[in-house]
């Protein structure tokens, strides 16, 4: 049986005529870039996430480059962020000239440790930048706390959470000052292309996020600031506004089928080998990241059974090449080293049959056997 680790054929076939119907409207009305269709869609994100504000970008990327060029990061600030994440959410960083500070992890939420974040704060932090990993929440609160007592800004990355939930039931997008999301089309909201979102409760860092996306531009062609090319195109706007109907159900879907394979762990006997991730309130399971040992041969013979995984993430950022510079060194931050080597997402894609689950199941018994 084949099983890939995101196959996105049936979710389109459902909805196709909608879609189709959403993109012939792009095309007779020939208007691209912007426009009704992108401020539709930012202000369905809004309503979504419960924030006043919410600004339409190229890329999940720009949203979170453009989230600190609007409180105007640069040299000599620092931003803290965890090691364990995609490579983005240090780039961005670093791209401003600023300096990452690479904030170690907590083992079971694979998130950001609140207070080793806060214990990294100095006079030239700027900003703390949680990553809502996976689809869970970070703990945003005491890094709120912390941020307004020292006039930081906590920006969230949230790429691959949006439609999940903290404990208190808030969305993700609306814990920190600014939330960015990506709709890169294999994100639980995926575009057919790139796309963002930045949304905030912040009016004024709105304008400034809306005059950052046009090169800075305002009124057209004066510049006062420095921005980039950051505009989300309508044909994404439209596609992804019909998504977004169906996005609670798509996250309730990988939901229970977290829970099928917890259940099925267990019922296999397999929770001695397999770490399986917790079951909390408001997880959107962008990635069912397991953790094991023996991770590389396991997902070898999963590989030649045809089941597709991904590691999610093999080198923690404070060990990037690219990264050298700061210093870092293994050891540094050992929780995010031992994810690096242990950790495997397997699929969970709200389509995913119990049969194709419990193959995967059996796989791993199968190996661990
Ligand atoms: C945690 C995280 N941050 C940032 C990004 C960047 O988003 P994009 O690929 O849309 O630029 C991604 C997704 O790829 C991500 O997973």
């Amino acid at each position: 049986m084949k099983v890939p680790l995101l196959d996105l054929k049936p979710q389109y076939a459902a909805i196709k005529d909608e879609i189709r119907e959403a993109i012939d409207r792009v095309c007779d009305s020939q208007y691209f870039i912007l426009g009704p269709e992108v401020a539709d869609f930012e202000r369905a994100v809004a309503e979504f996430c419960g924030t006043r504000c919410a600004v339409g970008m190229s890329s999940g990327t720009d949203a979170l480059l453009a989230a600190l060029m609007a409180i105007g990061v640069g040299p000599n600030d620092e931003v803290m962020t965890s090691s364990y994440s995609f490579f983005a959410s240090a780039a961005v960083i670093v791209r401003l000239g600023a300096r990452p500070v690479f904030v170690d992890i907590d083992p079971v939420s694979f998130n950001l440790d609140p207070e080793a974040a806060v214990s990294r704060i100095t006079p030239r932090s700027r900003a703390i930048m949680p990553v809502h990993l996976f689809g869970r929440c970070a703990d945003v609160a005491p890094m709120m706390e912390a941020a307004e007592a020292h006039g930081l800004v906590v920006i969230e990355d949230a790429a691959q959470a949006l439609s999940a939930k903290d404990e208190a039931g808030r969305r993700a997008g609306a814990l920190g000052q600014m939330g960015c999301f990506s709709f890169f089309p294999s994100k639980n909201l995926g575009g057919f292309g790139d796309g963002g979102m930045v949304t905030t409760d912040d009016e004024e860092l709105a304008e400034m996020l809306r005059v950052l996306r046009m090169q800075g531009g305002a009124p057209k062609y004066e510049h006062k600031v420095v921005g980039g090319n950051f505009r989300l195109d309508a044909l994404q706007a439209a596609v992804l506004r019909v998504k977004l109907k169906y996005l609670d159900g798509w996250s309730g879907g990988r939901r229970a089928n977290a829970d099928r394979y917890r259940a099925l762990f267990e019922e296999n006997g397999l929770l001695d080998q397999v770490r399986v991730p917790e079951d909390v309130p408001g997880h959107v399971y962008n990635q069912f990241v397991i953790r094991v040992p023996d991770r590389d041969r396991l997902r070898e013979f999963m590989t030649e059974r045809e089941i597709g995984t991904e590691i999610y993430y093999p080198i923690p950022l404070h060990l990037q090449e690219s990264m050298s510079y700061l210093g870092y060194k293994e050891g540094d931050l050992p929780e995010a080293e031992a994810a690096a080597r242990e950790s495997l997402a397997l699929p969970v894609y709200p389509e995913l049959t119990e049969e194709q689950q419990r193959y995967v199941v059996g796989t791993i018994r199968e190996f661990y056997g």
